[in-house]
């Protein structure tokens, strides 16, 4: 059911102004196409399955370099091998070639990889979300793109408006369930009631919950900030815009909608459709990792805040240009909320401290204490606030 496109099944009245919109793009490349290079670039019904051996990679690559690439899959081969571009070479490229990006690491785990561009060009998509964030999390980051169509509900539901979407659960039909062990909301809702082994965020989709007052308050001492003590270090209105780092169902993202700050969530969907939720609030998810280098301009954001995902259980190295990377975005004055950092006894002296100081924030608050440690943690929690100039 959920791995066939809905257009497919029926297609109501909407469905097929969509598709009348679908179309003439599609038609529009395929016009491009056939006027730059082979007409074949677009045939349907490729299946990549069938002939490894064989990429239809098109009569549109420059030359390959040596390595062997006879066991990876024809449509990621399509995909991320070098591109020549129509007009030739270009000033801003300073090539004539343009190699489409994917994580580093795809190539490292062939049969993943295979499974994942296995599908027919121009049709539905497997219905493959644990198998893709799977490899994703290996480190193929960005994933390549497909040429298919997403697994959807059958029966999706429009979001509610704002602001009602703000705190409502959205409807189990804006969702498709497979890769999840609980298959609707309520589920997820009870599912701190009910858990037997850990699960991320394990509390976050109940918003009548832990959701409701998180930074809502600060306690004015000690740890948990609130969002208007934070703001209030700075002038009114001069914080408009922001990431948060792993922000679970984006709960902070909301609440700063509220003050007319626009931030946008990084959020994986571990056992939960955190990134669905998050778009069914009305705010923006980003399905980025921790890995990923963050896909903003230098010196650009007012705020980055992240809680309980940059921690100890993060390889160092990965840590340090994790932070590096978040200097790099914010703009000069803007705010680190490093919300909740774990980790145990002499770790924070001895590694993560100096780590910390030697990025060249300016300290604005910082606090150690020992906080709520979520499930599944051992550790003391600090909370800090930064500010780089
Ligand atoms: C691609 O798929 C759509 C929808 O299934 C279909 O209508 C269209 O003809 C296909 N395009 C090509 C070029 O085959
Ligand atoms: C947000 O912006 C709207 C429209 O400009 C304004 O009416 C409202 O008062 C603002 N809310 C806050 C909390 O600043």
């Amino acid at each position: 059911m959920a791995s066939d496109s809905p257009l497919k099944s029926n297609p109501p009245y909407s469905a097929n102004i969509l598709f009348l919109f679908l179309l003439l793009p599609t038609n529009l490349i395929t016009l491009f196409l056939s006027s730059s290079f082979s007409p074949c670039a677009l045939k349907p019904s490729t299946t990549t399955t069938a002939d490894p051996a064989t990429p239809t990679i098109g009569s549109n690559l420059p030359d390959v370099s040596t390595e062997d690439t006879s066991n990876l899959p024809a449509e990621f081969l399509a995909f991320a091998s070098g591109q020549l571009l129509p007009f030739g070479y270009n000033a801003n490229f300073d090539s004539n070639t343009i190699y489409p990006p994917v994580g580093q690491a795809c190539t490292l785990f062939p049969d993943l990889l295979r499974r994942f561009m296995s599908y027919k060009v121009n049709g539905s998509c497997p219905d493959d979300e644990f198998l893709a964030q799977r490899l994703l999390l290996k480190g193929c980051e960005p994933l390549p793109r497909r040429r298919c169509r997403p697994a959807s509900n059958a029966n999706y539901l429009e979001p509610y408006p704002l602001p009602k979407s703000y705190w409502s659960t959205p409807s189990d039909n804006s969702v498709v369930w497979t890769a999840y062990k609980c298959k609707n909301y309520e589920c997820l809702i009870n599912r701190k009631k009910n858990h037997n082994g850990f699960d991320d965020c394990i509390d976050c989709f109940d918003l009548q919950g832990n959701e409701k007052n998180r930074w809502a308050k600060g306690k004015g001492v000690g740890l948990d900030f609130g969002v208007d003590e934070v703001l209030g270090f700075k002038k009114p209105g001069t914080i408009r815009i922001g990431l948060d780092i792993g922000g679970g169902v984006a709960t902070f993202a909301v609440r700063m909608k509220e003050r007319n700050i626009t931030i946008l969530t990084t959020s994986m969907n571990l056992n939960g459709p955190f990134n669905s939720f998050i778009a069914s609030r009305g705010v923006v998810p980003l399905y980025l990792s921790i890995s990923q280098r963050l896909p903003f301009f230098d010196n650009t954001l007012d705020i980055v805040h992240s809680m309980h995902v940059l921690s100890n259980w993060i390889p160092t190295t990965l840590l340090h240009f994790a932070m590096f990377d978040i200097y790099r975005v914010l703009r000069p004055g803007g705010l680190f909320w490093l919300d909740h950092f774990f980790c145990v006894g002499e770790q924070l002296e001895e590694v993560y401290g100096p780590l910390i100081e030697s990025i060249g924030y300016k300290k604005l608050k910082w606090v150690v204490g020992k906080g709520d440690v979520p499930l599944g943690v051992a550790g003391e929690a600090i909370e800090e606030l930064l500010v780089i100039n």
